[in-house]
């Protein structure tokens, strides 16, 4: 393969999928060193850049590339990741804006620290544009050395949200990354990096930053960007904790709407790799993310009941918080009654579809986040739910469940309105 010669003080930005090796020379890509011989590969939509410290000749497999003249690494930016490695901060939280270079800028951070002998964790708090763990989940990694992109950093353990978005679940963002940030600690990690998700703005992303910051009490608060686009949450966590506003990055590979859920599905693929079915007790499965199947199951009498009430066939039925959930091929016409005779606000009728595709994720007390899942059959009399997993099964799991499905074949997300087993 023919080689890119780099002069001295230049960088070569490698658009992703790609993958890059030093043929010769010296580079540094957001501060972590690469001599001769090192790979390193560039994520589909995302770019690296490789700064010549001498001339440097480098192979690149696939992706495009381009030269710019210095580095795109602002030296704002190495004067505070140097200012706060000096002061071994056991928390740092990364806020800004999507596509100003938090991850990056967290990227660079984690290799000064590296570079510094200290242990460094990585929470990968941001749901949608996951760096460590699967979409719809925080992830954890410990870095074992410095690298290249956050991708690197070796996954520990996740915490599932459902959705892969914050909006509308910011309790669970906020607990997911405290766990996380624990259990990094636990592991031996003597500084915890939070890349945070790029929402900043309205109520609801104001709200999640300020509630991740008060939850993680971090020593230091870096916020990426101008002043005047995240003052709205700077202001008010300035007054908990110390700050610091770097530039946002001037090169940077812009993602849309698209290709960000052609990332996911990238990921998805990976995290599907080597997937099989599998069969989950419901009786000895907790759920978690609804009330459903965690309910009591109607006795056979109080079943025929519920038949007669409503007029249809029942397959199963359970009584859950104040919802009465049946299963049934049949539409009943009305449950009033039923609702009176059984003392329960609602009657939800399911016919055992709803399930189908939904995403899951498989969860235990040693590990919060064991894989993702599918869900890919459900037999309501035996109580059994199938499950499309690369996780393996063992005793005590518990199962999560997500807002939104996933075709196990294409990957494709399906945003469901109002998801009818979440009750
Ligand atoms: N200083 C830089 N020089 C060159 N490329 C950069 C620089 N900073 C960021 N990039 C690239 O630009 C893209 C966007 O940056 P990054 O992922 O850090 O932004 P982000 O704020 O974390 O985005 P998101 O909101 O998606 O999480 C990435 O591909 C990244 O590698
Ligand atoms: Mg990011």
């Amino acid at each position: 393969m023919p080689a890119v010669e780099v002069p001295e003080g230049y960088t070569l930005i490698v658009e992703g999928p790609a993958r890059v090796r030093v043929a010769s020379g010296s580079v540094e890509v957001f501060g972590a060193e690469l001599s001769s011989n090192s790979e390193v590969s560039v994520e589909p939509f995302r770019a690296l850049p490789f700064y010549a410290r001498e001339l440097s000749r480098l192979e690149v497999e696939q992706g495009k590339f381009w030269f710019v003249r210095g580095s795109t690494v602002p030296s704002s930016w190495v004067k505070a990741a140097e200012d706060i490695a000096s002061t071994k901060p056991r928390r740092v939280v990364v806020v800004g804006d999507i596509d100003s270079g938090k991850t990056a800028f967290t990227t660079l951070l984690l290799n000064t620290l590296v570079g510094d002998g200290v242990r460094v964790a990585v929470v990968d708090a941001d749901v949608g544009q996951k760096s460590i763990g699967p979409p719809a989940s925080l992830g954890m990694g410990l870095a074992r050395s410095q690298v290249a992109s956050l991708c690197d950093v070796p996954f520990e353990d996740g915490f599932f949200i459902g959705s892969f978005t914050p909006a509308g679940l910011i309790h669970r963002s906020v607990v997911g990354s405290l766990l996380l940030a624990q259990r990094a600690e636990r592991g031996g990690a003597e500084t915890v990096l939070v890349d945070t998700a790029g929402w900043v703005r309205e109520w609801g992303g104001r709200e999640l930053k300020l509630a991740e910051t008060l939850a993680l009490q971090p020593d230091y608060v870096v916020f990426v960007g101008e002043r005047g686009e995240v003052s709205q949450v700077l202001r008010p966590i300035s007054g908990f904790f110390s700050t610091l506003l770097v530039e946002p990055a001037q090169v940077l590979r812009q993602r849309s709407r698209e290709e960000r859920r052609e990332y996911r599905r990238h990921l998805y693929r990976r995290w599907f790799a080597g997937a099989s079915e599998v069969v989950l007790q419901l009786e000895r499965t907790p759920v978690a993310y609804t009330a459903l199947f965690n309910g009591v199951a109607l006795s056979k009498e109080e079943v025929e009941r519920a038949e007669e009430l409503l007029g249809v066939r029942i397959s199963y039925a359970e009584r859950t918080d104040n919802t009465l959930v049946i299963f049934s091929e049949e539409q009943p016409r009305a449950t009033d009654l039923a609702k009176s005779v059984f003392s329960v606000s609602e009657v939800r009728v399911l016919t055992g579809v709803e399930l189908l595709y939904n995403v899951v994720a498989l969860a235990s007390r040693e590990k919060l986040l064991e894989g993702l899942g599918i869900v890919t059959g459900f037999n309501s009399s035996k109580g059994e739910l199938r499950v499309y997993t690369a996780a393996r099964q063992k005793e005590g799991m518990v199962l999560m469940l997500g807002n939104y499905k996933l075709n196990p074949a294409t990957f494709d997300e399906i945003i469901i309105e109002k998801n009818p087993v979440l009750i």
